[in-house]
């Protein structure tokens, strides 16, 4: 097979993780003879810098003439705290995310029982925990429309979804639900929000129609977070808009022990995006400190989502073996002198 692969590294640590993921994707191709071309872009504050865009006219050039686009991280401190920036970094991502139309954001929360003891959570609470997190990517608050008065006291974000955005993301999670335990729960805060209100009613009325199989469950967003400390092993597919699912990911990526390990897909019609859950970790750039789990496995869910499932399977398992021999940076074992490239020559030497 021969796929056309668009790799923005980003900033901060990005270059150095999604380095490892393409010495993992290069040994996947040359077992299972298979063709991967990258072609590589800046976003984010990288971009700025060169050219004063945060999403260049290239990069998406690029980027929408690909199979999937890889992408490490995003964000530099220097912007963080100045509320005045007219550009910011993430304004790239949010740029990419609608301009290619990736609706549908796939957060797995999985547990790793070697490493049950780093959970910040009791381990017999945490053990057996497996969910996914569908979150609305491109609309609700994000992309509404947004207001400041002209003496810059008041202000508002408008939070707006449309049957067609509840709908077609709720058609995959429903799907998802069915591969997995078959449960669905729609987080949302239907006691408050009108919005809410409307994912409630699409939801249950496209449950009736379609997947009345599946077990379907609603939960407000306040509780959802405070289950996921409880008892985080209850849930199999949760599924809720874009600002609730910004912040509960959060919450869940730090459940297994280390926000290290997370990958994310982010789907559209027809094009797809491949990013660690975590963010660029300028403390750590240069050092060849930063774990490259979750952006290897990143690349993994870009082959389950060209149908190489073997392929895919191969780096899970490596990526398994290299977590059951403690073949991991310090953020998952402190008593590790391993830097970024070994865990990536690992992972790619174990490629079966
Ligand atoms: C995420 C990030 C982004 C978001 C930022 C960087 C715009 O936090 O992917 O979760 O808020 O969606
Ligand atoms: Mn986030």
């Amino acid at each position: 097979m021969k796929k056309h692969i668009a790799v923005l590294p980003g900033d901060g640590i990005g270059p150095e993780i999604i380095q490892e993921a393409i010495k993992v994707l290069d040994k996947v191709a040359n077992v299972y003879s298979h063709e991967f071309k990258y072609t590589y872009a800046d976003m984010g504050a990288i971009a700025i810098d060169k050219t004063g865009n945060p999403l260049p006219k290239d990069t998406l050039k690029i980027s929408l003439a690909s199979d999937a686009v890889l992408f490490g991280a995003i964000g530099d401190p220097k912007y963080d705290n100045d509320p005045n920036a007219k550009v910011r970094p993430e304004q790239g991502l949010l740029a990419i995310r609608k301009a290619l139309g990736l609706f549908c954001n796939v957060r797995p929360v999985k547990t790793f029982d070697s490493l049950l003891h780093q959970s910040p959570l009791k381990e017999d609470r945490v053990k057996g925990t497996d969910f996914v997190m569908y979150r609305e990517l491109t609309g609700g608050i994000y992309f509404g429309e947004k207001k400041l008065s002209e003496d810059k006291n008041t202000a508002s974000d408008l939070c707006q979804y449309t049957r067609t955005e509840i709908e077609r993301i709720a058609h995959k999670a429903f799907a998802a639900a069915r591969k997995r335990r078959n449960v669905l729960t729609l987080v949302d805060k239907a006691n408050v929000l009108e919005s809410s209100r409307l994912w409630r009613r699409v939801v249950t009325e496209l449950h009736k129609a379609e997947y009345d199989d599946v077990e379907l469950h609603f939960l407000f967003v306040d509780n959802a977070a405070m289950q996921m400390i409880l008892a985080p092993n209850q849930f199999d597919v949760m599924l809720t808009s874009n600002l609730f699912g910004d912040i509960i990911s959060d919450e869940g990526s730090v459940i297994g022990g280390s926000i290290g390990l997370l990958p994310s897909s982010s789907i559209g019609e027809k094009h797809a995006l491949f990013e660690p859950i975590h963010g660029s970790f300028p403390q750590g750039a240069g050092k060849g400190i930063a774990n490259p789990i979750a952006m290897i496995l990143s690349a993994a869910m870009m082959l389950t989502h060209f149908d190489l499932d073997k392929e895919a399977k191969a780096i899970t398992k490596a990526v398994d073996l290299a977590l059951e021999k403690h073949m991991c940076t310090a953020d998952v074992f402190p008593e590790s002198t391993l830097n970024t490239s070994d865990v990536g020559d690992f992972i790619a030497n174990n490629i079966a």
